[in-house]
């Protein structure tokens, strides 16, 4: 996709279609004033007639307006005047740029980024278009066989701006967009992709090849060997039961000198059957989405990596695939982890945490300067949050409301649990350094209390996306989630937001 920016009257572009917005009691936005004058009040009088509705994200499409020089002109409601923010501003462009991508428009011109009621600044606008661009035109084909669905014709893509020194940042924001849009893709396809396709070797693949695409950019890949000479065993418990190899991906970017990287850890179980604690039948499916915190972490990579943005990231996978089998490990079983500490393995369906704890382990290698680790982790997560909030957890409450902020100003929200030692106290075992479960109750934060047991003395973050990464029913999809809130951290690490 290309992106432009513009200081001409969105009556004056020559574009296919040319986007305006609507509020509610007949309030014209910018763009859709300068279109109703220049048709000499054609806009006024379709509302009017009742025919174009203000209510947010309601959209509909003229053809051959006069006075114009688009072809088309797409009227998006925006709701109400004053309830008019970032938020309500992606929800009405989305909705646009998915009605403009069903006609034969090539080119588009966004005009809702002149709006003034907004709390966000020019370069969220532009930032956000981008990535509503790149969600919309979004298709997951590669695994039906004959005729693929036609792509949209969309090509170009247009920010309006006001002044000169708005363009630039909404240049800015168009670019930054264009690469979250990208590692969200990438992040969505991993987590789309089946189980017998995207197996831990297929994760390691992904990595290679990007490392091969961006000189910045390295990948190593612990086979089981390596890692049984580290005394990763909690990681190889849970490998155990499976006929496919166990890896720990590590892919080091390195965009400038002497800087104590920030380490991404994502959670890559490639298929969670529970292993012989069984997950019940039903919609055991969308346990080929137990891998969207290792998704992610490599989404947000490769957004980095295209931004060629002036940081240093790694990124760890501990990927593996949970089942059961005669080999796999039991309820009951202690496993020693890479940290030294016993592991009483009271349910193997408790997996992502040991897999990952030898990850955090691992890290201290690189000497982080922040390491974040990302998990579809928990049920317990879903039922506290829902799917709107992804779950926060740290020892540092500063980093905490840093990556809480980074959720808030990227439109990918998340919220902190707390992680007093009252719920550690949950995870005693009379065996073994500790269990790897804590029981019914808060279950998001004793899976938080097991990670932070591995974290000691690292500034460190756990994100439990269980809710956020995939929807589920007819919409059945991976999300992308958290590659625009990841991304939004660096982007501010790095000094790369206006
Ligand atoms: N991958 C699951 C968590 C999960 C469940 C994510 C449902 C999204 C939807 C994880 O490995 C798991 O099975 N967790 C258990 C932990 C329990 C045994 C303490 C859970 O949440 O039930
Ligand atoms: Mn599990
Ligand atoms: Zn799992």
């Amino acid at each position: 996709m290309q992106y432009f920016t513009t200081t001409s009257k969105a009556s004056r572009r020559a574009v296919d279609c040319v986007i305006i917005g609507i509020y509610e009691r007949g309030k014209l936005g910018a763009g859709a004033s300068d279109i109703d004058a220049a048709s000499k009040g054609e806009i006024q009088r379709l509302i009017k007639s009742g025919d174009l509705s203000s209510k947010l994200g309601s959209c509909s499409v003229l053809n051959g307006v006069s006075g114009v020089r688009a072809s088309r002109v797409a009227v998006v409601g925006l709701g109400k005047v004053n309830a008019f923010g970032a938020k309500q501003f992606t929800t009405a462009i989305t909705a646009a740029l998915r009605t403009v991508s069903r006609t034969k428009s090539k080119s588009v011109l966004n005009s809702l980024t002149l709006e003034t009621a907004t709390d966000a600044n020019v370069y969220y606008l532009a930032r956000h278009t981008a990535q509503s661009a790149a969600s919309v035109l979004y298709q997951f084909t590669q695994m039906k066989s004959g005729r693929k669905p036609a792509a949209s014709s969309l090509r170009e893509v247009g920010v309006a701006v006001s002044s000169k020194g708005d363009a630039a940042k909404a240049k800015r924001g168009c670019e930054h967009g264009d690469a979250i849009g990208s590692g969200m893709s990438l992040a969505k396809d991993l987590g789309n992709l089946p189980a017998n396709v995207c197996t831990p070797t297929y994760l390691a693949r992904t990595a290679q090849k990007m490392a091969r695409e961006n000189k910045n950019l390295q990948t190593r890949v612990l086979s089981e060997a390596e890692m049984k000479r580290l005394g990763m065993g909690s990681l190889l418990s849970v490998s155990a039961g499976s006929d496919q190899p166990g890896k720990m991906i590590v892919m080091q970017y390195k965009g400038t000198t002497r800087q104590k990287p920030i380490v991404l850890i994502g959670k890559g179980v490639t298929f969670d059957t529970g292993g012989i604690s069984l997950k019940p039948g039903a919609g055991m499916d969308e346990m080929k989405y137990d891998m969207c915190g290792a998704a992610g972490v490599i989404g947000t990579m490769a957004t980095i990596a295209k931004l060629k943005l002036a940081v240093n990231v790694n990124v760890i996978v501990p990927t593996v695939e949970n089942m059961p089998s005669g080999g796999a490990t039991k309820p009951g079983d202690i496993v020693t982890s890479m940290s030294g500490q016993t592991i009483e393995v009271l349910n193997t369906d408790a997996e992502g945490r040991l897999i990952l704890c030898d990850a955090l382990t691992y890290s201290r290698r690189f000497k982080p300067e922040t390491v974040i680790d990302v998990a579809t982790l928990t049920g317990a997560c879903v039922i506290a949050l829902g799917h709107h909030r992804s779950g926060v957890m740290s020892n540092n409450d500063k980093l905490a409301n840093s990556i809480v902020a980074a959720g808030a100003d990227s439109n990918d929200l998340a919220w902190q649990l707390p992680l007093d030692d009252e719920y550690a106290q949950l995870l005693k075992s009379n065996f073994a350094d500790m269990a790897n479960i804590g029981g019914r109750s808060a279950g998001a934060i004793t899976a938080g209390c097991f990670l932070a047991k591995f974290a000691d003395g690292l500034n460190w973050a756990h994100l439990d996306i269980a809710g956020t990464a995939w929807a589920s029913g007819k919409q059945k999809g991976a999300s992308g989630r958290p590659v625009p809130l990841l991304s939004e951290f660096v982007l501010d690490r790095c000094g790369a937001l206006p």
